[in-house]
């Protein structure tokens, strides 16, 4: 988010438009706490990982008084454009912005999910599939040495596209996604064949929103089937900072100096993605009515993989 939001500033700067920092998303916004970036004020931040800006839930946003009071801020300080860096509830905030409070809005991308209809990759995946990733490559250390089973869980709430990346990439034996169904005695039966064919250890890497649940439970059920020896490892908000990868900085700068460019031509209601590598613009509730789809050839090609 830190690259993205040099990026807009250092654009807008640049095509001399002045630019205000909202603090903590849209709560700040609804009691107004912006101040004024310049070019300076967003050095040397690139390399770091989460914003400068904070961020926050905000469930007074959904209110139309909330919405009011932002709107207000908004009047106040003479804003005439909000760039809104984040997800899908992001989004539809953006949205009501520009529909319900006339306020031109653009949305970018941004979530280790990657589940955001209109965009290939969204803003911090490729840097969190890289630490799980690097994480499964340090397990499979101890899972070889020791002959063990690890099970891997990995973030996305309901998306799958930490796990099938990170364990493609990874080579990991099995995984489980919420875009698939999930069947542990199937899972077993795979193990048995392997530990058959002479493999003393195996990685399972589970996406957090999978049907079969935890890690820790999906252990105890193949333990209690198979009586493997398992480790589990349950990597959490270690995937949410860090320095971004160079994939995620570029971007995060090609996103945030087109969605600058979006409210220069006068657009609103857009949300700016990456589609086969061109820059998109396209409506923000593209984002909730279109479904991103996770390319299960992915899943097939780990499968043919791990024989
Ligand atoms: O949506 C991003 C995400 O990191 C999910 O992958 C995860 O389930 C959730 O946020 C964690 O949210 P919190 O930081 O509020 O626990």
């Amino acid at each position: 988010m830190n690259a993205c939001i040099r990026a807009v500033v250092r654009k807008a700067v640049y095509e001399g438009i002045e630019v205000a920092g909202v603090r903590r998303g849209f709560a700040g916004l609804m009691e107004g706490e912006a101040s004024p970036l310049n070019a300076h004020s967003v050095s040397g931040i690139i390399h770091q990982g989460g914003t400068i800006l904070r961020t926050a839930r905000a469930e007074d946003f959904l209110t139309e008084e909330g919405q009011g009071r932002a709107s207000d801020s908004v009047k106040k300080l003479a804003i005439e454009g909000v760039i809104v860096i984040g997800g899908d509830g992001s989004f539809r905030g953006a949205y009501d912005l520009n529909k319900k409070w006339q306020i031109p809005t653009v949305g970018i991308p941004a979530t280790i999910d990657n589940d955001i209809a209109g965009s290939d990759l969204t803003i911090g995946f490729v840097t969190a599939l890289n630490t799980a990733l690097a994480a499964v490559d340090k397990l499979r250390d101890t899972a070889t040495s020791h002959d063990r089973l690890f099970i891997v869980e990995v973030m996305g709430r309901t998306s799958g596209y930490i796990a099938l990346w990170a364990g493609l990439a990874g080579g990991v034996e099995e995984i489980l996604i919420p875009e698939t169904r999930t069947d542990l005695d199937e899972v077993c039966r795979k193990l048995e064949e392997g530990r058959a064919r002479g493999k003393t250890s195996s990685i399972i890497v589970v996406a957090e929103g999978d049907e079969a649940g935890g890690a820790f439970e999906i252990g105890e059920k193949i333990r209690e089937r198979i009586g493997y020896e398992i480790r589990v490892a349950v990597l959490g908000h270690l995937q949410r900072g860090g320095s971004p990868s160079a994939l995620d900085r570029i971007l995060a700068t090609r996103l945030g100096a087109e969605a600058v460019d979006v409210l220069r031509r006068g657009e609103e209601g857009k949300m700016v993605g990456l589609i086969s590598n061109e820059i998109e613009v396209f409506p923000l509730e593209h984002a909730w009515q279109e479904k991103k789809e996770i390319d299960l050839r992915f899943y097939q090609l780990s499968q043919i993989m791990a024989i």
